[in-house]
């Protein structure tokens, strides 16, 4: 090492904190602009995967409702792509599924399963007994019993929560924001959570064993 300490040197750096926060700062934030930049641009990130449409107006208020409730604490909808999820939950997510999602509900914690590819798996019976009271089917479950959804859905503010997604990219068409608070017509927050997560992950399922039946 040569005596004169040279201005961009790992010793000059880690003498000075100062310069130490700053390059931290400079490195992560360029480490961080080349991840994050093309993610805006890319196809699989920014267009429907196959088969992904905007959610109906039954499913949104569903959607509402998941959220109301906070199920996303104990339930991911993010499916990684280690062997033992796949097996366990089904095909991986893509960013292609949740275009339409906004907020998204990818969320971190699993206290329960994760939920992405969950439509499909039970009846719309199942669904409801297991949210009236979870330990009905499940005995062991420590999931909170929701015996309060059966009051009827908000077809009120349903028409300008589609507008307002719409504003957000969401392709609704005019027709579907004014036929959105008839969809809701007699149902209930219940019947709307069920229909919201019977559509979880389906389209993507099938697509994926089509594509494996297909070769
Ligand atoms: C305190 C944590 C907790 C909260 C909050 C919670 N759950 Fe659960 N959930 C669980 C656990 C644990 C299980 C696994 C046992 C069972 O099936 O009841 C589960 C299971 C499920 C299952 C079955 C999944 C499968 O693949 O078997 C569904 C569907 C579900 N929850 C939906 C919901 C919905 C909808 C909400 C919000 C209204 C919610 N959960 C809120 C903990 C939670």
């Amino acid at each position: 090492m040569s005596e004169q300490r040279r201005f961009f040197s790992h010793d000059t750096l880690e003498r000075n904190v100062g310069w130490l926060i700053i390059a931290t700062i400079a490195a992560i934030s360029v480490a961080g602009l080349v991840q994050i930049v093309p993610l805006f641009f890319q196809h699989s990130t920014t267009e429907p995967s196959p088969g992904i449409e905007p959610y109906s107006a039954l499913r949104l208020a569903g959607r509402d409702i998941y959220q109301r409730e906070g199920c996303l604490g104990c339930h991911s909808q993010q499916i990684r792509t280690l062997r033992s999820e796949v097996e366990r939950y089904g095909p991986y997510s893509l960013a292609g599924e949740s275009v339409f999602d906004h907020p998204f509900l990818w969320g971190s914690k699993r206290t329960g399963p994760d939920l992405a590819r969950v439509g499909g798996r039970y009846s719309d019976d199942w669904h409801r007994i297991h949210l009236r009271n979870p330990r009905d089917v499940v005995p062991e479950s420590n999931m909170p019993a929701y015996p309060y959804l059966q009051k009827p859905a908000a077809a009120d503010t349903i028409a300008s929560h589609m507008t307002a997604m719409r504003r957000l990219g969401v392709p609704y068409t005019d027709e579907q924001i004014a036929n959105a608070s008839k969809e809701l017509e007699g149902k209930t927050e219940e019947d709307a959570l069920i229909a919201y997560l019977q559509g979880l992950g389906v389209n993507r399922r099938y697509i994926i064993v089509d594509e494996v039946v297909a070769k």
